[in-house]
Parts: structure tokens; C-alpha cells; sequence
């Protein structure tokens, strides 16, 4: 995520019920300090009013071309040239279509057409329409010519269906099209982020790890860095690229993990503990690959060291936040851990039926320490980098307190 500087940014609204959210699309924009001009077409107009348009933008809304007042004030081409971004929410089917075979018979297709800027969408239709073989064509048309897709999220239609279809959080879009404009809460500070699974060889081609796939760590050190923070990634064997601007490191086993980690905490301002750690390695290592000649193996395993609690037990350490799955007593056991292994926070999530691995989405409860008491806030399930925003913007008050 870039974090970007205000933008001159045209919203464009087509036909669908989604427009309910335009207007709170607009506002999510300003207050990340974009101009914001609107431009309607006439079916989105039977959906919400060009007035509560103008009212959230400040500018009358573009509807017709030749239109007297928008267009008196700056017409549809200067329009196109003033924008720096156009993003169209909701775009319709019968919008993408109309985009993707460049048809400017109205003022929104125009100005999508006429302008230089980048062109998003965030598609919003039922789902049947949303997977229909001439829609996936026109996206394929307009992704190639370098439209950004953003969404749309499954769930919930506004027709009675569930299903791939509603248009992508007002937040989300926002955060997408004009990055994070809230304050560097993190400027400067040293953090220190585990990320991953861990793997421990029982021989050359065998081993024991887990399902983390890394983007809950990847995404925080994402958010520490739009945060302004200066990352390093301590990642286990993952398939992401490290997020640019963190320092990576990659490590296999839990030993090499606790030692890139150990050489590097004391120097850290904020430490999270993301990684899913093995608990346990094999004691022996074999050489070769291991023969099957029995019914039955005894692999005998030793645990790994906790590498959060290290840390916590350092003379001076740094804030330590940690991260819990678990399947049963979610918040009993985060705070037994919390207490146990000395961190300042842990992040607690409930992974009964293992939903949450690979996931895009998660949701957490932030379980503190204080006093020797713990305190607890959930937060609600969203999109793993706006998680890890919310759980930065509890951390950051709280470290920078202590
Ligand atoms: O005890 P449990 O594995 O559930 O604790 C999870 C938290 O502790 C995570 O933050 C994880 O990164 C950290 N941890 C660790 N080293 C281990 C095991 C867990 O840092 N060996």
C-alpha cells in the first residue's frame, strides 16, 4: 500500500443498489484529504439523489452531457483531465460492459474513455450476473488494459441470493484507491514482526510444519509500514513477496527463527510474534531420506524455544504482541498466555474448523495486560491488512505509553 497524498479523484456511479454506499464512499475519500467530484448516470440516479451527491462532495454532480450547471462549471473533457483517479462505485454489469467495448454514450462512459488516470471499479450486481460468462469476458478486457478491479465481496444480495457480487466496503475502497491517511502513529519506530509457518526436518524431504500461510504476519508489517514504522519481516517458508520497504528474512525451523529474532529484539521498539512456531521439532535429523520398513515409526520431538516469551524476558524488552489460534476457550487460554509468556498483547483468534488459514478475512479479540490484570476489546472480522490498521491503532497508543 503506498501511502498516498490527497488526489484529485472522480466517483463515478452507475445503476444499482450498492449506490447507497456511494455517499459514504465519498465521505471516506475526503477525509483522506481528496477532492472529490461526482459523476452519475441515470440509472444510479433511481437509487440515491445527485443532491446527496453534492451535499457529501461539495460540487454539483455530473449527469447529462451539455448539462447546464456541472457542465458551465467545468465540462466532461475537462473533467477527464482534471482527475487524477476515476473510480466508479458500484459499477454495474451493464457498466463494465459498456466500458469494455469503450462506448461513451453517456457522460461517465466518456469521461472513463477521455481521461488519462487510472479507471477502478468496484463492481456490485447478483451473483448470477457477476459470474456470467460475457462478464467475465469484459473484465478480462478491462483488466488487461490496466483497470483496477477492486472487490466485489461474497455474501448478503440485496435480491434475497448469497453469493460473489456486493460491492467492497466504502473503507476498503478507499483504503485501495486513496491509501491510509490517518496519522504515522508508528513513525520511526524499530518493529520486529514473525511471520509464517515454521518447518522442522524429521529428514531431507520431511518435516513438520502447519497451515499458516503468512498473510496475517504480512499484513501487519504492511500496516506497520503505512503506519510509518521501519519493518523487519522475520518470515518462515511462505509464498508472498515481503512488502516494500521491510527488511526480510527468511528462516526455516523455529531455531533459526528465535535466533534472527533474539540478534535483533533488543534494538526493537515493537515486537509482534505472528509466525505459527512449531512447538516441537525431531530430535534426530537423518541424513537420508527415512525407508519405510515397518508398520510403525516413533518419531521422538523436543520443543522449540518460545521465542515470544524470549523476548518478553529481556531486561529491557521491546512492546511485545503476540497472536493466538485457538480452537477451544479462545479467551481463557489468550489470557492464561497473555500472563504466561509476558507479552503486552495478544491477539487472539478462534480457528475451530480451520477457516481462518490461507483466509483473506480474520477476526480478532486484542486481550491486554495492565496491572497485572488483562482487559480485552473484539475486533470485527475484515479483510487481514484492515485487521491488522484496527489492531495497529490500539497498539501504537499503548506502546508508545509504556
Ligand atoms: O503458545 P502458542 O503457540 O499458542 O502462542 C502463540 C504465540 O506465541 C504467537 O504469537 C507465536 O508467534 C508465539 N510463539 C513463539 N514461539 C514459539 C511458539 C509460539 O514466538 N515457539
Amino acid at each position: 500500500m503506498v501511502w498516498h497524498k490527497s488526489k484529485r479523484i472522480l466517483l463515478g456511479v452507475s445503476g444499482g443498489i450498492a449506490a447507497y454506499k456511494s455517499p459514504q464512499l465519498a465521505r471516506r475519500l475526503i477525509e483522506r484529504g481528496c477532492e472529490v467530484r461526482v459523476a452519475m448516470t441515470r440509472a444510479a440516479c433511481e437509487f440515491i439523489t445527485p443532491l446527496t451527491m453534492q451535499a457529501v462532495s461539495g460540487h454539483p454532480v455530473h449527469l447529462h452531457f451539455l448539462d447546464a450547471e456541472a457542465e458551465s462549471g467545468m465540462g466532461h473533457i475537462e473533467l477527464a483531465r482534471w482527475a487524477e483517479q476515476v473510480i466508479v462505485a458500484p459499477a454495474s454489469a451493464d457498466f463494465l460492459a459498456r466500458l469494455a467495448h469503450g462506448r461513451a454514450g453517456d457522460l461517465l462512459a466518456a469521461v472513463a474513455l477521455a481521461t488519462e488516470a487510472e479507471v477502478a471499479v468496484a463492481p456490485a450486481m447478483n451473483r448470477l450476473m457477476w459470474e456470467h460468462a460475457a462478464t467475465r469476458e469484459n473484465l478480462k478486457t478491462l483488466a488487461a488494459r490496466g483497470v483496477r478491479v477492486i472487490g466485489p465481496g461474497a455474501g448478503d444480495q440485496a435480491c434475497g441470493e448469497t453469493g460473489p457480487g456486493r460491492m467492497s466496503e466504502p473503507e476498503e475502497i478507499a483504503v485501495e484507491i486513496a491509501g491510509d491517511a490517518r496519522p504515522l502513529l508508528l513513525d520511526g519506530v524499530d518493529t520486529l514482526i514473525t511471520a509464517g509457518p515454521t518447518w522442522e526436518a524429521l529428514d531431507p524431504v520431511r518435516g513438520i510444519s502447519n497451515r499458516s500461510s503468512g498473510k496475517m504476519g504480512f499484513a501487519m508489517a504492511q500496516a506497520a509500514l503505512d503506519f510509518g514504522a521501519r519493518v523487519t519481516l522475520v518470515s518462515g517458508p511462505v509464498n508472498l513477496p515481503a512488502p516494500r520497504g521491510a527488511r526480510r528474512v527468511d528462516v526455516v525451523s523455529a531455531h533459526e527463527m528465535s535466533e534472527a529474532v533474539m540478534a535483533r529484539a533488543p534494538k526493537s521498539q515493537l515486537f509482534i510474534a505472528v509466525a505459527a512456531v512449531a512447538d516441537y521439532r525431531p530430535v534426530n535429523v537423518a541424513a537420508n531420506k527415512i525407508k519405510k520398513d515397518g508398520g510403525r515409526m516413533r518419531v521422538e520431538l523436543e520443543k522449540t524455544p518460545d521465542i515470544l516469551a524470549q523476548v518478553a524476558a529481556l531486561k529491557s524488552p521491546p512492546f511485545t504482541v503476540g497472536f493466538a489460534a485457538e480452537t477451544e476457550n479462545a479467551l481463557a487460554n489468550a489470557r492464561k498466555k497473555c500472563m504466561e509468556k509476558g507479552a503486552d498483547v495478544i491477539a487472539v483468534n478462534d480457528v475451530a474448523g480451520g477457516a481462518v488459514f490461507g483466509a483473506e478475512e480474520n477476526a480478532v479479540t486484542l486481550v491486554y495486560r495492565k496491572n497485572g490484570k488483562t482487559g480485552e476489546e473484539a475486533l470485527t472480522k475484515a479483510d487481514k491488512y484492515l485487521l491488522a490498521v484496527r489492531i495497529l491503532e490500539r497498539i501504537a497508543p499503548l506502546r508508545a505509553a509504556s
